[in-house]
């Protein structure tokens, strides 16, 4: 039985022309057993009538903020208070303006400010108004607001010609989207095995010097604390970091990338990888047993050789997880880059990571990512790891869901 079953859905039809799908959701919530009570947008019904998302839904379909009938008894906070969860498909760029500004200057954005159930949007619009930063700010607005979002996925768009990032998630990941804001409390990771991989590794050159980056291993233990609070038994593998070990979670402190690598390996088998970790490239063959004097001839030639990929053994591993997520961070090319590795290292995910100086610095606690799968690429807005980390989890346990679903 479906987690939806017996759950009251209150469904925001805002105005553009992926407002078809939203008559496939209705059903698909319905098949599953929820109740869902529609409210359009003005604009929508240029797209879809009132009567056929009557029909399909079978309710009485509420449009309008003065209904004279329906306000008698102040409807909008009646609707608002009768819904389990709300999800708005398709959020327009302008609903999501709307409701970024608190607004509440019809039915749908009244009954959002009205609401205390949680809230779940499926972006759709063009990929240059998806990408505007006016959107983004309100993209990220809503998130701090509390508000979930579902896509919007990358192909082509209706206009003739245009792809990018804009189309509304398809209904079945809204439903699973849908789900996951019901499994909160149902921890729906529990009894799944994550294996998290966080921090620089350190490759020594003699006792007292080593080869490093600025990872801070801040993004790789909030996504472990994040999956552990999802019910998930968690194996955190750290490099060396000057930050606490996360609550909930088992930790493995390890110093270079093959203690990094023995280490996953013995957490096999799991259900989940996350590979977060800055893993040096390169470590010194040439390493020194004691401390190179810096009067012994010269600077010393450090020579070096690759160190294993820790992503690409698992992502190839025959019995390798069922979900295998890797991060690419990149200054510049991110999404080429990132479609690149997945492939090559064997991953469903890539959690491309922008670290140019202008969207965030490695090591700070602010995090601008895209997730690239095979379908296509999600963008995200620039968040706090900690949020980083928890939308992570939630689409990590959506997307195992529906993996297992197929
Ligand atoms: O190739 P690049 O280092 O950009 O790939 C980054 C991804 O691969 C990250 O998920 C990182 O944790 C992983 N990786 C790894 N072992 C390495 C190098 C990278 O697991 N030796």
């Amino acid at each position: 039985m479906s987690i939806l079953s017996g759950k009251r859905i209150l469904l925001v039809v805002g105005g553009g022309i992926a407002a078809y799908k939203s008559l496939d959701l209705v059903r698909r919530l319905r098949e599953r057993g929820a109740t869902v009570t529609p409210v359009m947008t003005a604009a929508a019904a240029h797209f879809v009538t009132p009567l056929s998302v009557g029909a399909l839904s079978a309710s009485k379909v509420f449009t309008d903020l003065f209904d004279r009938e329906d306000e008698h008894d102040v409807g909008h906070i009646r609707l608002a208070r009768g819904a389990d969860a709300i999800l708005v498909a398709p959020a327009t760029a302008d609903f999501m303006a709307r409701a970024a500004a608190g607004r509440a200057d019809d039915l749908a954005t009244a009954i959002l400010l009205a609401t205390r159930a949680p809230v779940l949007m499926a972006p759709a619009m063009n990929p240059a108004m998806w990408a505007h930063p006016a959107t983004r700010r309100n993209l990220a607005r809503l998130e701090a607001d509390g508000v979930r979002f579902v896509g919007p996925n990358a192909g082509e768009m209706a206009e003739a010609g245009e792809a990018g990032a804009g189309r509304m998630a398809e209904p079945l990941e809204i439903v699973a989207a849908a789900e996951v804001l019901f499994d909160a409390g149902h921890k729906p990771l529990a009894g799944r095995r994550a294996v998290v991989t966080s921090g620089p590794t350190h490759e020594p050159i003699d006792p007292v010097r080593y080869i490093a980056n600025r990872s801070s291993g801040r993004q790789g233990h909030a996504l472990a604390e994040a999956l552990a609070a999802l019910g998930a038994e968690v194996t955190l593998v750290s490099g060396p970091v000057a930050i606490a070990d996360p609550p909930g979670v088992t930790v493995h402190h390890v110093e270079t990338a093959r203690e990094m690598l023995a280490a996953v390996e013995k957490a096999m088998p799991a259900d989940i990888a996350v590979f977060v970790a800055a893993v040096a490239d390169w470590r010194v063959t040439s390493e020194s047993g004691a401390k190179i004097k810096k009067d012994a001839g010269g600077p010393p030639t450090l020579s070096l050789a690759e160190n294993p990929d820790i992503l690409s053994t698992i992502g190839h591993a025959p019995d390798r997880p069922k979900l295998v997520v890797g991060f690419a961070a990149e200054t510049d090319a991110l999404l080429d880059n990132a479609r690149v590795k997945l492939d090559r290292k064997g991953a469903d995910a890539i959690v491309a990571n922008d670290v140019s100086p202008t969207a965030g610095v490695m090591g700070g606690t602010e995090n601008t990512v895209h997730i690239v799968t095979r379908e296509g690429v999600e963008d995200w807005p620039k968040l706090g790891k900690t949020d980083v980390a928890r939308r992570l989890g939630d689409w990590i346990a959506a997307r195992l869901a529906q993996l297992e679903a197929q």
